[in-house]
């Protein structure tokens, strides 16, 4: 008798006798429990004909369909995905989740929020939330995060998103201008600032090889820490969980919702513990804008005893692809734009400005209890969102790929932001599109690569001129030259004024890297 043992996905250990159709391995155990992949122990997997009695009560015999064509590796596959799945989880998940659907207009609100620039009464309270931000930086106190799990499907792009190429001079990639804000943190408040990356099973090791292709872009290996999200099924409409290939099951990333679980079930809140780590600068893998550290920010949210505090701007149009912060019977949410009443979206107060003019940036600032508590003992219940996608797997019918007419295949995916309504004191701090926000999503138009380096160089330019450096404009106000400020160089105005003495002029039609 032969005995087969394959190693899967570096974690999963199966042991097959090669005498179909009765199956039988070990592995280890790994279960599908609240989006997320739960490994202990060894188990032993049953046989076909009680793996068929299984599904077929489950409803989902129909993932034996090539059971007769596949070879022993192929079986052996089959019945680990099969069995990493936790069916109770799945049907929970399945029954409480959501289709994209109109928020309730009555219910929605116009929440609070701070101002960006001070108003009268609050300038005292900005410096000291700045010293303190200042000083909770220092003191090791804060962490980053970035949410890089996503498939950048929309950017068309087969590679980790981080791995864009963004500088307009520079070509620097976006995980190298977030990693040369968290060094210029570090250096300016004397930290070794913790960066969480959280990735998904699909870019987790090109992630990981990128950084250590860059050297860790010169943080200290010990400071950049990768951890995995959890993933769920794809399913048709009907809940038949699909096949991506005849011995394969179609999972997708939990969304980034999933990432609190993925930070308890990872053992990162625990290391924060250890680090003594209490606030995470949460941000997404798509803006180079962002600011990782932001003291002013990070200060507001200790100050006023906040669990989660988010970053706003104004939309840029009724219609743009937002979600938008509301107040819902006193509770700060987040509609997502495909959910957004369409008249509310163009509703105007009495002065003529957007009513709901709140947008979501994803950059948040999360206390490391607030997320223990809302994860509790894996128990987490943040609710699950329906996404309708085309996704390519195999029609168990017809026995081949799905055509693409047919590709309705149901994604169920978590949004962090769905946790902000179980925050005490949440608040929302306004702050500005042209020195914050600027994803890079589509592969052209709105939200591109264009998109972003025109808004950086737009950005150095304007800090530029704060700092008394003269800029050749066009005719319509543009820039006439191509500047770029890296993080490395400076973060803010105030950080560049400390270097202004050191630049040149800059004339029109030129090129000016400040790195
Ligand atoms: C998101 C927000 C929207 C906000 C906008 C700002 C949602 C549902 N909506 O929209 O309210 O106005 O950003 O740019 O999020 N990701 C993971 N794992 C996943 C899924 C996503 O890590 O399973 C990460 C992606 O890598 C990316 C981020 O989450 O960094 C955003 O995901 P994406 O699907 O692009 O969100 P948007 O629809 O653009």
């Amino acid at each position: 008798m032969r005995i087969y043992i394959s190693v899967l996905e570096g974690r999963r250990l199966s042991f097959a006798t090669p005498n179909p159709p009765i199956l039988r391995h070990f592995q280890t155990n790994g279960a599908f429990q609240n989006g997320k992949m739960v490994f202990s122990g060894v188990n032993y997997v049953a046989n076909e004909t009680q793996l068929r009695e299984r599904l077929t009560r489950l409803g989902q015999e129909h993932l034996l369909t090539f059971w007769g064509e596949l070879d022993e590796a192929g079986r052996s596959r089959l019945s680990a995905d099969i069995d990493s799945i936790d069916f109770e989880a799945f049907e929970k998940m399945r029954a409480s989740s959501e289709d994209s659907a109109d928020a309730d207009s009555e219910l929605l609100e116009v929440p609070e929020s701070l101002p960006h620039t001070p108003s009268a009464g609050l300038e005292s309270t900005y410096i000291e939330a700045r010293t303190l931000g200042e000083k909770l930086l220092a003191d090791g106190r804060v962490a980053a995060m970035t949410v890089a799990g996503g498939q950048a499907t929309r950017l068309g792009l087969d590679a980790p998103k981080g791995t864009f190429p963004i500088g307009p001079i520079s070509g620097k990639t976006l995980f190298q201008i977030f990693a040369e804000g968290i060094l210029a943190a570090n250096q300016r408040h004397g930290c070794n600032m913790p960066w969480y990356i959280m990735t998904s099973k699909s870019n987790h090791d090109e992630t990981v090889s990128f950084f250590n292709k860059h050297n860790l872009f010169g943080l200290k290996q010990d400071d950049v820490i990768f951890f995995s999200q959890g993933f769920a099924p794809i399913t048709d409409p009907e809940g038949r969980i699909l096949l991506a290939e005849k011995d394969r099951i179609a999972f997708s990333p939990n969304g980034h919702g999933g990432s609190l679980l993925a930070l308890a079930q990872n053992g990162m809140l625990d290391d924060m513990t250890r680090r003594g780590v209490d606030y995470i600068s949460y941000f997404q893998v798509d803006n180079p804008l962002v600011n990782p550290a932001d003291p002013v920010f990070i200060g507001l949210h200790a100050l006023r005893q906040s669990e989660a505090s988010s970053l706003t701007i104004g939309k840029a149009s009724d219609d743009e692809k937002v979600g938008l912060f509301v107040s819902v019977a006193g509770k700060l949410r987040v509609v997502e734009y495909s959910d957004f009443p369409e008249e509310l979206a163009s509703q105007r107060t009495t002065e003529g400005t957007r009513k709901f003019d709140f947008a979501n940036i994803a950059v948040h600032m999360l206390n490391r209890t607030f997320i223990e508590r809302v994860v509790g003992q894996n128990h987490m219940s943040l609710p699950w969102h329906r996404a309708i996608k085309k996704v390519p797997h195999i029609d168990t019918q017809t026995r081949s790929p799905a055509s693409e007419a047919r590709q309705n295949a149901v994604k169920y995916e978590m949004f962090v932001f769905d946790a902000l309504p179980l925050a005490t004191k949440p608040l929302l701090l306004q702050t500005t599109r042209h020195e914050r926000f600027s994803p890079v999503k589509n592969a052209s138009g709105v939200d591109s690569a264009e998109t972003a380096r025109r808004d950086i160089i737009r950005r150095s330019a304007a800090w530029l001129e704060a700092c008394g450096i003269s800029i050749p404009r066009k005719a319509d106000g543009q820039p006439d030259c191509t500047v770029e400020i890296s993080p490395s160089f400076a973060t803010d105005i105030a950080s560049l004024r400390e270097k202004a003495g050191t630049i040149r002029q800059i004339s029109p039609g030129d090129t000016l890297l400040l790195e």
